[in-house]
């Protein structure tokens, strides 16, 4: 996949890395897809992302008329097969957890793409060990497209780093 083929960002988790990381690629021109487990976590991540993005516009880094359109192209759900599908590049920042990682990405393999990039934020686990329970082992712990057409094994991605 290139670049210019990602057109839906979903990220799984809406804490303290999820919403940032949904922010980022607001900033970035995406449409986003935001899930966590309950509608008053999701409520909680889109004010501290319009407050951030205030930050932002009274800084001088954005435009405050650029903020609406950023927060539509924001949708909030806890509906997973809703939040991945036609999805295509995936990113879940949810607990640190192997056995919650590992099932999480193996019901998103089930709902998502086949052409779709599963990426995880976690800071401690190994992405084999995270990619366990999916059917298509992942490729490398980074976003390198290009092999999957080779091998045909899923891609997966990995390493966000917090600012
Ligand atoms: N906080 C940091 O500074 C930091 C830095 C780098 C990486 N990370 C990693 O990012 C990930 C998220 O960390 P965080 O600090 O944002 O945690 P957090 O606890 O703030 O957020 C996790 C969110 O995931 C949600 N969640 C629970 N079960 C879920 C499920 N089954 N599917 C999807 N979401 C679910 C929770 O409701 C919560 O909102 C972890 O893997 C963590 O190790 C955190």
């Amino acid at each position: 996949m290139r670049l210019e083929d990602v057109k839906t960002i979903s990220v799984l988790g809406a804490g303290i890395m999820g919403h940032g990381i949904a922010q980022a690629f607001l900033m970035g021109g995406y449409p986003v897809r935001l899930y966590d487990i309950k509608d008053s976590i999701l409520e909680t991540a889109r004010s501290h992302i319009k407050n951030s993005l205030d930050m932002f516009a009274e800084e001088g880094l954005i435009k405050a008329t650029d903020i609406e359109p950023m927060l539509a192209r924001l949708e909030s759900t806890t509906d997973l097969k809703g939040a991945v599908e036609g999805a295509d590049f995936i990113v879940e920042a949810a607990p640190e957890d192997l056995a919650l990682k590992q099932d999480l990405f193996a019901q998103v393999e089930a709902l998502c793409p086949e052409h779709a990039i599963i990426a995880t934020n976690t800071s401690s686990l190994t992405l084999s060990a995270i990619g366990k329970k999916v059917q298509s082992p992942p490729n490398s712990p980074s976003c390198r497209s290009s092999e999957r057409s080779r091998n045909q094994r899923r891609d997966h991605g990995c390493g966000f780093l917090s600012a």
